[in-house]
């Protein structure tokens, strides 16, 4: 049985799924990020040393931050930093460092139009 509590969850929880699937094809490269959350920023560090400018959410600055954090771990799987190129989910950092060291990095990045050369 619904009250209208758990009617206006879910309606905010469709809403932050559907946002998170828009903003995740919305750009060549994506990172889902929290500002205090230091893997975020090595895989920040990375994409800038390979020369991709990836758009950054920092979900801990938005005010859905639970419902975003929610939705990201139901449907990918993974905590932050979860990192969608091509808008395909590549996931968190063990995953992108393993396409990585296989070289398939760049070229799915070649691929997204994140990088040029
Ligand atoms: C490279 O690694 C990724 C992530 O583990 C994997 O999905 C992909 O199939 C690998 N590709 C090759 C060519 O080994």
């Amino acid at each position: 049985m619904q009250n209208p509590a758990t009617e206006r969850y879910s309606s905010l929880e469709t809403a932050v799924a559907e946002w998170v699937a828009r903003v995740a094809a919305g750009s060549a490269v994506v990172i889902f990020s929290k500002s205090t959350c230091s893997m975020c920023h090595a895989m920040k560090v990375l994409l800038y040393g390979i020369g991709v400018h990836p758009r950054v959410y920092e979900v801990d600055e938005d005010p859905r931050s639970e419902e975003i954090e929610r939705t990201l771990s139901s449907s990918t799987g993974n905590v932050v930093p979860v990192v969608f190129i091509g808008g395909k989910l590549v996931g968190s950092m063990d995953r992108v460092i393993s396409f990585h060291i296989n070289g398939t990095l760049v070229p799915l990045l070649k691929n997204a139009g994140a990088l040029w050369l």
